[in-house]
């Protein structure tokens, strides 16, 4: 079972998004574990994103998802990882398709909505920044049988 890192964007949470975006991740198949309301700080934003460190957009970034609080979720499910980047579409919301998140609610390519982890590996590290053992919880869900 692989687990996914979901963040829910400032311009999401500005227009009041969060609902929609957690029923369509739901909706796939996949079950909530973990969820928080937090403020990032700049150096957990720019430890989230060290990936890009050193690239044109990674300031702008930094000061973006750090501007206003966000919510982080893991979603768990088969093929999670994939389950979330199919739903949120392509990281530039005017390429994104009609019917994923960034392609109805996304902004532009920074303010694009959704944060989803993009590896199994990468998942790992990103739940270990944002969320403690004792946070996220195992349950089954009847209806899975
Ligand atoms: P995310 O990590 O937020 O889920 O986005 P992603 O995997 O689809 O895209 P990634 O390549 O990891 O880029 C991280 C974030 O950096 C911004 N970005 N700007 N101006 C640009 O060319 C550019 N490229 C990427 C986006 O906000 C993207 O979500
Ligand atoms: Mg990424």
């Amino acid at each position: 079972m692989e687990r996914s890192l979901v963040l829910i964007k400032p311009d999401a949470m500005q227009r009041r998004l969060a609902g929609a975006i957690i029923i369509r991740l739901e909706q796939r198949g996949l079950k909530l574990v973990a969820i928080k309301v937090l403020h990032l700080d700049k150096a957990l934003a720019r430890r989230h994103y060290a990936v890009h460190a050193g690239k044109p957009f990674f300031d702008g970034l930094v000061d973006y998802v750090s501007s206003a609080p966000i919510i982080a979720i893991i979603f768990e499910g088969e093929s999670a990882i994939e389950v979330v980047r199919e739903t949120m579409g392509a990281t530039d919301p005017a390429k994104a398709e009609p019917g994923t998140i960034r392609g109805d609610f996304g902004l532009d390519i920074e303010r694009n909505t959704v944060h989803g982890s993009d590896s199994v590996e990468t998942a790992e590290e990103e739940i270990k920044l944002f969320f403690s053992q004792d946070e996220i919880f195992n349950y089954q869900n009847e209806v899975d049988d």
